[in-house]
């Protein structure tokens, strides 16, 4: 559903980078003003820089340690933007806190926000419940009925406190997996 709306911003934090890209080249090729903003918490984990300049008109940059780019938040400059031009859409790929951030900010002006939401997924087929996320008071499968949705409509604490459920777990099987890489 990538239709020529006017200017459209790409906000991607961390890896989600990956995934905003081909939507972002996508909304150029439609005809769409493209602005894009990728963040990362420091410059070595900035990920497809030139993939992004070449699918956007005016690309941003932003970490969170200033060691590239505009020093904080992608939020501070998603802000900017909105002050001071007309925005039709907002697309939003990241940290689930990131998302959550944007779309509260963009609630505030009016912009509709699609997010790409990534819950654990097991067998990706609606049948699990794994990826279960809440979305306009609904229950909705992230891999069948998603992963995009409308940002406004998410319950992103939930998504957030599901997203933590096998931290325990997730640390023992990586320590496992160190372990195993020494021995
Ligand atoms: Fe199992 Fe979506 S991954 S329901």
């Amino acid at each position: 559903h990538l239709e020529k709306k006017g200017t459209v911003v790409c906000v991607g934090g961390g890896t989600g980078i990956a995934v905003l890209h081909p939507i972002t080249r996508g909304l150029k090729d439609v005809g769409n003003h493209v602005i894009g903003i990728i963040g990362a918490r420091t410059q070595n984990l900035l990920i497809m820089e030139d993939n992004m300049r070449a699918a956007s008109h005016d690309l941003r940059i932003c970490t969170d340690d200033g060691s590239y780019g505009h020093h904080g938040f992608v939020t501070d400059v998603l802000k900017e933007i909105l002050d001071s031009q007309d925005v039709a859409m907002v697309v939003a790929i990241g940290p689930i806190p990131m998302m959550k951030f944007v779309c509260g900010i963009t609630k505030e002006y009016g912009v509709s926000t699609m997010v790409s939401l990534n819950p654990i997924m097991v067998d990706g087929t609606g049948m699990c419940g794994g990826c279960r996320v809440t979305v306009g008071g609904k229950t909705k499968y992230a891999c069948v009925d998603g992963p995009d949705f409308d940002g406004h409509q998410v319950d992103f604490d939930e998504a957030m406190r599901r997203q933590q459920m096998y931290k325990n777990e997730e640390q023992e099987a990586h320590q496992c997996r160190i372990g195993l890489g020494r021995a």
